[in-house]
């Protein structure tokens, strides 16, 4: 019997050991690009979530959409999120799907600039977390982000701008700056019942959350900014149910996870209070799942439907974190988060409120 393996074989330079070593990576590839092997896209469809595990768009590449949000406009839900690689960032990237299952990418939405390199959002900054609301006044898709402008770490910690009169874009970059003065890291967007919008976002070296109303365009901060509590805390998800405000945040531990909490408040403006020592249940609950919250997305048509979306980072190959998605369950007081294999849109119609 012959125990070797193709790299022993190969190592003994035998032709045979370089033909098996040559169909292992041919089978890897096809299998991570999901392309046959004459070279023709498979495309798969998906009908249900698997948190965590490869999701490829219906091109037949992974999803590259990380520290995303997500908007529902002419019938197609929009996913954006930094797109992540080897250099520099590219920009931002955006998918659209009908089904929240299967996601065609529509390229990027908001470009770095790749010749000015005075540009806020000159090649080699970095554009994290990026959150897509519509004006229905101004007719308007806004984009707002986090900002680290080129070769300057996270030392600007900056919230940026962007706008465009279609949600896929392109954006055009409008400006940045740091929101009525204060440092501005993770963030995320919110609007009202009443048309408000508001940035909520990472201050004071994440040891502040803070809340600014935006100005009815939603393209600037209004000076009505707050500080909703001193937490070190950072990767705020704001979703609104029955009339009261629940936040999910993560700690500040880099790429590393770590435990999320729950805080509810009856205005925006607080008091917030801590409504969940940790939100998360089931096996790996303490580190979410491996992952960070980015999102909570209310599902449309669907009454009292959340889906919490978190982002599994993998620092030695950003573009290959994975996404968690799972159903907020809204059958005790508490809202919470419980792990899933794999679920469909259908656990909502059964969910017990
Ligand atoms: C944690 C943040 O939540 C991420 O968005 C990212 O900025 C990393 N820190 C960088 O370390």
């Amino acid at each position: 019997m012959n125990n070797s393996t193709p790299y022993t074989r190969f190592r003994a330079g035998s032709l045979q050991g370089l033909i098996s070593m040559l169909a292992v990576i041919m089978t890897c590839s096809s299998v991570i690009a999901q392309k046959d092997s004459t070279g023709t896209t498979n495309p798969v469809t998906y009908d249900s979530f698997s948190p965590g595990a490869l999701w490829y768009d219906t091109n037949g590449e992974l999803i590259n959409a990380h520290g995303g949000g997500i908007i529902y406009a002419n019938k197609k839900y929009y996913w954006f999120g930094e797109k992540r690689g080897r250099s520099a960032q590219a920009g931002v990237n955006v998918y659209s799907s009908q089904d929240l299952y299967n996601w065609k990418p529509e390229g990027l939405a908001l470009a770095a600039n790749e010749t000015d390199t005075t540009s806020d959002i000159a090649r080699g900054c970095l554009m994290e977390r990026p959150k897509v609301i519509y004006n229905e006044k101004t007719k308007k898709y806004l984009m707002w982000f986090h900002l680290e402008l080129r070769r300057q770490g996270y030392s600007a910690a900056r919230a940026g701008v962007a706008i465009s009169d279609k949600p896929e874009g392109p954006y055009t970059f409008l400006k940045s700056f740091r929101p009525n003065g204060n440092m501005s890291r993770d963030m995320g967007l919110f609007v009202d019942d009443d048309g408000s919008a508001y940035h909520i976002y990472s201050s004071d070296e994440n040891y502040a959350l803070r809340l600014a109303k935006l100005t009815d365009d939603y393209t600037a901060p209004t000076t009505r900014d707050s500080l909703l509590f001193r937490n070190h805390r950072e990767a705020p998800a704001l979703f609104k149910y029955r009339n009261k405000y629940y936040l999910i945040t993560s700690g500040c531990t880099g790429w590393t996870p770590n435990k999320a909490t729950l805080h509810v408040a009856n205005s925006l403006w607080g008091p917030w209070q801590l409504s969940a020592e940790n939100p998360m249940k089931g096996p790996a609950a303490e580190t979410t799942y491996g992952g960070q919250s980015t999102f909570v997305l209310p599902v449309r048509g669907k009454k009292d439907a959340f889906i919490f979306i978190a982002d599994k980072w993998n620092p030695r190959d950003l573009k290959d974190s994975r996404y968690l998605w799972l159903p907020v369950q809204l059958d005790t007081e508490t809202p919470y988060v419980n792990w899933l294999d794999k679920w469909e849109l259908k656990f909502f119609n059964a969910a017990k409120k």
